[in-house]
C-alpha cells in the first residue's frame, strides 16, 4: 500500500529550529469532487487546472517544544479563529510526521486575491501548508524534493482539504482512484500533464465576481449532505463517465466535448445542492444570465468559450488563450455588467508551487 512510504519513524526529532516559505495556487475543478467517506477520500475521481495568479504564500517555523503549540497569522494579523482547522489537520497527519507533537510552529500565510472576493482559498492556503511542512519534514530526513516528496504533500494537503491535494501539480492534476488512469489514488493527487493536447496547454479562467457575501452553506456542509443524497449512486456512475470522456477529449484536442463535460459538471455540482435532503442553492440570478450570455456567444461564434461553477455564484470561464482577442471584448460589453463592482479576475493555467527564500 502506497501509505507505507508515507510513514516514518518516530526516531525522526525536531533538535533545531527550521524554517521555510512555498507558494502555492488555487485550482479550478472541470469533474468536481462533491462528497466524500472515512477521512478525507472522495467518493469520485475529480480533475482541475492549477491556477497562475491566485496564490497563498506560507512560511513556517518550527522550534523544538514539549509539545505542540501554534501562532497562526493571516495577512499580518494574529487569527486564533483558524487555529481549530488547523489543529484538525495536524492531529490528521501526526501519524505521518510524528516529530510535529514536539515542535511550536509559527505560521504566516498571505493570499494574492481579496479575501472577500468569494474565490475558493482553501486549496491554495491548504497547499502551501502542506508543502511546507512536507519540505520541513524532508529538511529533517534528508528526502530530495522529487516526485515521492510531491506525492507526500498531497496525501498531506488532501488531508487538510479535498481540493488541496490537486494544488500541489502544476497545469492538470486527477484526484481520486480511477480505473482509466493506472496512477490515480484516493490518497493523493497526480499530474497528469503529459498525455494532453497542446490545444489545451495555454487555459484560461477568468472569473466573474458576481456576488461577494459569504457562502450561505460551506463546503464542508455540502460535502456531508452527499452521504444521504439520493442521487449519490448515479452521480458517482457520472462522474466516473464524465472523468473518463474527459480525459479522452482533453488527449483528443476535442474542445467541444470538452466544453461539454465540465458545464455538465458545473450544473451537476448545483443541481446536487438543490437536490439535497436539506436543499440549497448558492446560485445569484446573474450567475444563470452570464451562463446564458456565454452559451449564446459560443452557439453564434463557434468559439470554444465554456464556463464552471465552483461551490458559489461565481462563473469562470474557460478557454484557450488563442481566442483571448475574441473573448474579451464579448466579456466587457456583455459579462461585465452582471458582475459585482464590474469585478473580472484574469486567470490562466499555472505551473504550480513553488520553494520561496523570502519570509513573508
Ligand atoms: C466544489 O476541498 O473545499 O470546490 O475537503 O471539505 O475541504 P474539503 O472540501 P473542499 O471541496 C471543494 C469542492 C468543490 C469542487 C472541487 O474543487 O473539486
Amino acid at each position: 500500500m502506497m501509505k507505507e512510504i508515507f510513514l516514518h519513524s518516530a526516531d525522526v526529532q525536531l533538535t533545531k529550529p527550521l524554517a521555510t516559505s512555498w507558494l502555492a495556487p488555487s485550482n479550478i475543478a472541470f469533474i468536481k469532487y462533491w462528497g466524500k467517506k472515512e477521512v478525507q477520500l472522495p467518493v469520485n475521481a475529480s480533475l482541475s487546472m492549477t491556477l497562475q495568479n491566485a496564490l497563498t504564500t506560507t512560511s513556517l517555523q518550527a522550534v523544538p517544544a514539549d509539545k505542540r503549540s501554534v501562532s497562526f497569522f493571516f495577512e499580518g494579523s494574529e487569527r486564533p479563529d483558524f487555529l481549530s482547522k488547523i489543529e484538525t489537520f495536524f492531529q490528521r497527519i501526526s501519524n505521518y510526521i510524528p516529530w510535529i507533537n514536539n515542535a511550536a510552529f509559527t505560521i504566516k500565510s498571505s493570499n494574492s486575491f481579496p479575501h472577500s472576493a468569494g474565490i475558493a482559498s482553501s486549496a491554495s492556503a491548504m497547499a502551501a501548508l502542506a508543502l511546507a511542512l512536507a519540505d520541513a519534514d524532508a529538511q529533517l530526513t534528508g528526502q530530495p524534493l522529487d516526485d515521492t516528496f510531491y506525492r507526500k504533500a498531497s496525501f498531506l494537503a488532501r488531508l487538510a482539504s479535498g481540493s488541496a491535494a490537486r494544488s500541489v501539480y502544476g497545469g492538470y492534476a486527477a484526484w481520486g482512484s480511477h480505473a482509466h488512469l493506472s496512477s490515480s489514488s484516493d490518497e493523493y493527487a497526480v499530474a497528469i500533464n503529459e498525455a494532453v493536447h497542446p490545444r489545451f496547454k495555454q487555459m484560461h479562467d477568468d472569473i466573474l465576481l458576481i456576488n461577494k457575501q459569504p457562502k450561505a452553506i460551506s463546503s464542508s456542509a455540502g460535502h456531508q449532505l452527499m452521504q444521504q443524497h439520493p442521487f449519490l449512486q448515479g452521480r458517482i456512475s457520472q462522474a466516473n463517465k464524465n472523468f473518463e470522456r474527459l480525459c479522452y477529449a482533453m488527449t483528443q484536442g476535442d474542445l467541444d466535448v470538452f466544453a461539454e463535460i465540465v458545464e455538465n459538471e458545473a450544473f451537476t455540482l448545483h443541481a446536487l445542492m438543490m437536490s439535497s435532503e436539506k436543499s440549497f442553492s448558492l446560485l445569484h440570478p446573474n450567475t444563470l444570465l452570464a451562463i446564458h450570455e456565454i452559451r449564446a456567444f459560443r452557439k453564434q461564434t463557434g468559439i470554444p468559450l465554456c464556463f464552471t461553477l465552483d461551490a458559489g455564484p461565481n462563473v469562470h470561464l474557460i478557454y484557450p488563450e488563442m481566442y483571448y482577442d475574441k473573448v474579451k471584448p464579448f466579456v466587457t460589453e456583455s459579462l461585465t455588467r452582471l458582475c459585482t463592482g464590474e469585478t473580472i479576475l484574469y486567470d490562466n493555467i499555472g505551473k504550480g508551487p513553488r520553494k520561496i527564500e523570502k519570509e513573508i
